[in-house]
């Protein structure tokens, strides 16, 4: 499909049996395509012992192999490729701390449904035709730039593909292009507020009426920060490069209850980290996805080892994901307590006095590990306040994630920002 989306596709709003039908239809299909043209597939499903005639409805789909991370590393740059490398119109790759980047492919027809599910995001977070989007994601190899830009492009919208970085001309362009639309990190969004502060400019007063933002954890007390400074609406937008890119999942705007699951594109099931085993809807576990229409990368049940819980439809027939808690591979285990930066960051914004930049230590004292939670003052404090605010924050985070942290609370401006995704954990125990 091309050309500019507007409204609500039929799909959004048809029954759950209608969704269904198209999911085993479609589901089939990327079986075979997957089992057919990729060696792994093949190799892992005659295994398992298992073969995609025998995948009738998504119920099935539990009897299929996982697909992780690693199997991407191992099959640099084009071993799971689906179809012939010449119809591949498009590389990202995923960043990755250590060793050679996950490199994703897609064809002509899968940059249109990834513009496709960008559109419906952007809309479904209240976005509409002739809107300016400012993006700030950044461009390149990242897919959140070129994702959200060929997603408000496909929506009718004016696009200003500024990328991360460079922050007094973001908030330059910002205040004289007047975007209504707001696409970034919220942690670099934040760093936008408190420099459009810098230039003497009311962020209240901006243009900007929508947020649509992603690809990193954060939690409600933070969107009431950042919708309180700008004036606006903040939705959260979910999504990973395996998978597609940004797009899989978003919050509708009249509800911001969670994130509604592009159903029809992407199939969600949550299992036990540990077991493996598919859990219930409601219950709390590790996200995998297969994709139903991709036909480069297709990825049937990918392990994506973030965290959350499968919820019914609200704004939509599609189900919904919680808010990601965080990832199985951040977790810190602090003194037999399993422990996500998100908890933290909870906390954090519960304090009056506190701003929301922060970055925690893991340090290591004799047997044991610690944390020391860096936070900013909001302002400047008295030695006074500072110790009691940062013995407030103690306090909640005993009572609710349930280990005792050393909280410093910081001059404003000393945490280090970032321009993209930030990083929250500094490990000097590993
Ligand atoms: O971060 C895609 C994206 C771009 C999503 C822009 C949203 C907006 P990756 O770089 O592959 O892709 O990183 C994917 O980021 O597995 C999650 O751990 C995390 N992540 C993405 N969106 C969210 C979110 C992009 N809304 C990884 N909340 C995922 C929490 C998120 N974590």
């Amino acid at each position: 499909m091309s050309g500019i989306q507007v409204g609500l596709e039929a799909i959004e709003s048809a029954s759950r049996d209608e969704l269904a039908t198209l999911q085993n239809e479609r589901l089939s299909t990327t079986l075979h395509h997957a089992y057919d043209n990729v060696e792994h597939y093949r190799k892992t499903f005659d295994e398992a012992g298992v073969h995609p005639d025998d995948c009738k409805t998504t119920e099935d789909l539990a009897q299929f192999p996982f697909l992780v991370k690693d199997i991407l590393r191992q099959n640099y740059p084009f071993g799971l490729l689906a179809v012939p490398r010449e119809q591949v119109s498009r590389i990202h790759a995923s960043s990755g701390t250590t060793g050679k980047p996950t490199v994703v492919a897609y064809t002509r027809n899968d940059i249109d449904m990834w513009a496709d599910v960008m559109a419906r995001s952007i809309y479904a977070a209240g976005g509409r035709p002739g809107d300016i989007a400012h993006v700030a994601y950044g461009y390149g190899l990242f897919t959140g730039g070129l994702g959200a830009h060929y997603g408000a492009e496909r929506l009718g919208c004016t696009v200003v593909p500024m990328s991360g970085g460079q922050t007094a001309k973001q908030v330059t362009l910002i205040n004289d292009l007047k975007p209504r639309i707001l696409m970034v990190t919220p942690s670099y969004c934040l760093s936008l507020i408190d420099e459009m502060e810098n230039q003497g400019l009311d962020p209240a007063a901006s243009s900007i009426e929508i947020g649509v933002f992603g690809a990193e954890p954060w939690c409600d007390g933070m969107r009431e920060q950042i919708e309180e400074r700008l004036g606006m609406d903040a939705v959260d937008l979910y999504g990973l490069s395996e998978v597609i890119g940004p797009g899989v999942a978003v919050e509708c705007v009249e509800e911001k209850d969670g994130l509604t699951v592009w159903e029809d594109h992407f199939y969600p099931e949550i299992i036990d980290p540990g077991t493996g085993e598919v859990l219930p809807d409601g219950e709390e576990g590790e996200l995998v996805i297969t994709s139903l229409t991709k036909e480069a990368l297709p990825v049937i049940r990918y392990r994506t080892g973030d965290l959350t819980r499968l919820l019914p439809g609200t704004s939509r027939t599609m189900r919904r994901i919680a808010r990601i808690k965080g990832r199985t591979d951040d977790m810190m285990i602090i003194r037999g307590v399993n422990v996500y930066p998100s908890q933290i960051e909870i906390e954090l914004l519960k304090v009056e006095w506190l701003a929301p930049h922060y970055q925690i230590e893991v340090i290591q004292t004799g047997n044991t590990k610690g944390l020391i939670v860096h936070v900013e003052a909001a302002g400047p404090l008295s030695e006074v306040v500072e110790a009691a605010v940062a013995e407030e924050a103690q306090a909640h985070i005993k009572a609710n994630v349930g280990i005792r942290v050393d909280v410093r609370v910081e001059p404003p401006g000393s945490v280090q920002r970032s321009t993209g995704k930030a990083q929250r954990v500094i490990d000097h125990t590993c």
